[in-house]
């Protein structure tokens, strides 16, 4: 059996989950892609912390110099966060040959158009669908499931801390502050958690979101933003006395050719499918001129569900260039060149 040599980005919340799925599937994963999964390296910032993983068979590295000089690689998942350098080590990943998986919306809401010319340009994939909504695979949908229509319009529940917090606020009584800790103990709020409250993760989200569905670059700031951080328990009675839901809902429009794109908590009637999406979860409306309304939804955050995207991503790029992983087979290239042309 050949082998597939993955370094892994990243050891905290999304790489565990990752490693664990990889252990805990290896017999099933390895038989759908047809090699067996080396993972060579794992990079952390301190090679010393605990983990909540069985690590004495990887090698974990604070050196990203051991991971760059690895001439073996086929995939660096990346897992770790950040934009610098982070940026320039994905940069330098493609423009080698090796095939970059991240779940990286930060650095992607900046880079992703740039990312993608280069792993176009160096034959290689750039795959990023735990980017958007967790461990929903919305990213495939819209590229794969829904590229026979033009989309025009998508809304959504984009951010899992968000969601939890007012969920925790609504049905357990919590307190902001306690449904914050909450959500950070249990790994889904961001290094910095005012990403999440004040809308900024979800509007990158948005970003990625509008790229996906209308080929448009638009940037963070193009994202009309309010988060839920002014949101008091008597704001949530006063909406649940007259039959309503606050949700931060993130949305995009397509019109006269420029986007339109929204994150703001919103009022949703009870009858509204979206005001039942509790805790973690996320989900994700997709109006296609063809096939009409679409939902996806499932866990927006967390170590498992984050994990079964970048692990699908990881049998995905396996399976597109199963003979060679270093040769371009000739949908992925018509796909990108399509893409160009439409952003173009
Ligand atoms: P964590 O903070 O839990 O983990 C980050 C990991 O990266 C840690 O293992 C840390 O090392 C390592 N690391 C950070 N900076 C460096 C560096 N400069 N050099 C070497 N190692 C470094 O983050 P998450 O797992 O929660 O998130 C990872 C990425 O996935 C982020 O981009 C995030 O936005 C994204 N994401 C997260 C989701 C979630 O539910 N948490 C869901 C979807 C995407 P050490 O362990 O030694 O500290
Ligand atoms: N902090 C993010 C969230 C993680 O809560 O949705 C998933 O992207």
């Amino acid at each position: 059996m050949k082998v597939l040599n993955v370094a892994v980005l990243g050891l905290g919340t999304v790489g565990t989950g990752v490693v664990k799925i990889i252990e805990e599937n290896k017999k099933q994963i390895e038989d759908t892609i047809g090699k067996s999964i080396h993972i060579k390296h794992i990079l952390v910032s301190n090679v010393g912390k605990k983990r909540a993983i069985n690590t004495s068979c990887y090698h974990l590295t604070e050196n990203i110099e051991d991971i760059l000089n690895d001439d073996e690689l086929d995939i660096v998942v990346e897992v770790m966060g950040g934009i610098e350098p982070t940026v320039e080590w994905l940069k330098t990943f493609l423009s080698n040959g090796i095939h970059v998986i991240t779940a990286n919306k930060d650095l992607l809401a900046i880079h992703l158009r740039d990312l993608e010319d280069l792993a176009e340009k160096n034959k290689v994939a750039l795959k990023y669908e735990a980017s958007v909504a967790g461990g929903i695979p919305i990213v495939n949908a819209i590229n794969n499931g829904l590229n026979a229509n033009n989309i025009n319009q998508f809304m959504g529940i984009f951010n899992g801390t968000s969601n939890f917090i007012l969920s925790q606020m609504t049905r357990e009584g919590k307190s902001y502050e306690e449904a914050l800790q909450l959500a950070t103990d249990l790994g889904y709020a961001e290094a910095d958690p005012t990403d999440d409250v004040e809308g900024v993760d979800a509007a990158r989200k948005v970003v990625i979101t509008s790229y996906l569905s209308f080929n448009r670059v638009i940037s963070l700031n193009d994202v009309e933003r309010i988060g839920i951080s002014n949101i008091e328990i008597e704001d949530i009675k006063v909406a649940e006395k007259l039959g309503y839901k606050i949700k931060l809902i993130g949305q995009g429009k397509y019109e006269n050719g420029s986007v339109v794109a929204s994150v703001k908590p919103t009022l949703l009637p009870d009858s509204h499918q979206m005001a039942h999406v509790e805790d973690e979860y996320n989900a994700i409306y997709v109006i296609g001129d063809s096939v009409g309304d679409t939902m996806f939804y499932g866990k927006g955050a967390g170590s498992l569900a984050t994990g079964s995207a970048v692990v699908s991503d990881l049998l995905n790029v396996a399976l597109q260039f199963e003979s060679d992983l270093h040769t371009l087979p000739p949908h992925f290239e018509l796909k990108t060149e399509r893409t160009k042309e439409l952003v173009e």
